[in-house]
């Protein structure tokens, strides 16, 4: 039997939201922008096929990925325009790459080699965005010695002839979302330097922004692959500010008046000063609310903003509602969003928790279903 979507804890997506932060990262890079929204890990937890759904009337020039999994679970869905795969790839990977005309990112050329090989093979090039590592140091070519790189470049030269397509060459920002830094400029400014070496032919395109990279750069960013803003995560205290486009609600499923000395969660960490009225939530660790929350984090219940009490459970958390009349099994209780006047946003809870928003919205899980809205 099909249990109703909103029945005990779920995220609510704003379709509309989403897009209105594409086009806000749009008009930052100037005209004719060239964006490729990353749908890395499932849509950064809010579902890849749907961010794709919602996004496809922009326009985009491709989806980026980061495992050729997460490419071919688009391919399944039905999306047959460009995707790239931006984690390096594993030698086992080439083979389905090719077959799935997924473009990968390319580091090494070992890689290039295989890819060229299987191209062939298949009568089909293999396409490639060539990346430089400029800072980031986790892949890439290093942006010091291009010159080393000298033969891969040549074998992308080839063309489709020798199994390959060179579609971009790229880098990743990583500091773009601290104001003041010399990090991006001084990436950017080494990308530079590799671009003149190399002359890559125009058919090349350039991009080198993420989310924070695309406002900060501009048109110079040339094309940008953004993310987190699109989802509604904070970029940077000096840059704009997303829509919010997720919300995560639960219902109460029991309020209790509990005396003076009673105690919640284990260890007891709580225990009431006074006769309190706590609801429990249906929602806990094992759906990705962060556990160290517990007497840290807040939920909304009835417009109001109340104190998560005790530790957080796998499977509830308990919410302090003393002083809030009227409140039954049933009702919603917000953990991230608006509810009323009130909000609790992704960047507060991820600061709570200690960590990025990234990550937050990537921590949901499956248990939680996704219901995406088009309305406003
Ligand atoms: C290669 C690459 N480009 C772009 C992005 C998007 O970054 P952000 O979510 O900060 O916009 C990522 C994500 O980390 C990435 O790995």
């Amino acid at each position: 039997m099909d249990i109703p979507p909103r029945t005990r804890a779920w995220i609510e997506v704003a379709a509309p939201a989403l897009r209105r932060n594409y086009r806000r990262v749009a008009r930052a890079l100037g005209p004719d922008p060239w964006i490729v929204p990353m749908v890395k890990a499932d849509g950064y937890g809010l579902g890849a096929r749907q961010v794709v759904q919602a996004l496809a009337p922009e326009g985009p020039a491709a989806w980026g990925v980061a495992t050729l999994a997460e490419g071919a679970a688009l391919r399944d869905a039905g999306v047959d325009d460009a995707v790239i795969v931006f984690s390096p790839i594993p030698p086992g990977e080439v083979e389905a790459a090719v077959a799935l005309e997924l473009a990968v990112a390319v580091s090494d050329g070992a890689l290039l080699d295989l890819l060229a090989a299987e191209g062939r093979r298949r009568g089909r090039p293999a396409r490639v965005h060539l990346e430089v590592d400029t800072g980031m140091g986790r892949a890439g070519f290093p942006a010091s010695s291009p010159a080393r790189w000298a033969p891969a470049v040549a074998a992308l030269r080839d063309g489709p002839a020798g199994g390959l397509r060179w579609d971009g060459l790229f880098t990743h920002l990583h500091s773009a979302d601290e104001a003041g830094g010399p990090g991006v400029d001084d990436q950017l400014r080494a990308f530079q330097a590799v671009v003149s070496a190399l002359v890559p032919p125009p058919s090349v395109r350039l991009h080198v922004a993420n989310s924070a990279g695309a406002f900060r750069l501009g048109a110079r960013a040339g094309g940008a692959r953004p993310g987190i803003f699109l989802y509604g995560g904070g970029i940077g205290p000096d840059l704009p500010t997303p829509e919010p486009v997720a919300a995560v609600r639960a219902r109460i499923v029991r309020v209790a008046d509990v005396p003076a000395g009673a105690t919640v969660g284990y260890g007891a960490t709580y225990r009431a000063e006074r006769p309190e009225r706590w609801a429990t939530l249906a929602v806990g660790y094992g759906d990705g609310l962060p556990r160290c929350l517990g007497n840290r984090g807040h939920a909304l219940v009835a417009g109001r903003r109340v104190p998560l009490v005790g530790r957080i459970s796998m499977d509830v958390a308990v919410a302090n509602i003393s002083g809030l009349p009227g409140v039954e099994a049933g009702n919603v209780a917000t953990l991230v969003g608006r509810d009323g006047m009130e909000e609790i946003s992704l960047d507060e809870v991820a600061a709570l928790a200690d960590t990025i928003s990234y990550e937050i919205l990537t921590g949901w899980t499956p248990r939680l279903p996704r219901t995406w809205t088009e309305a406003e």
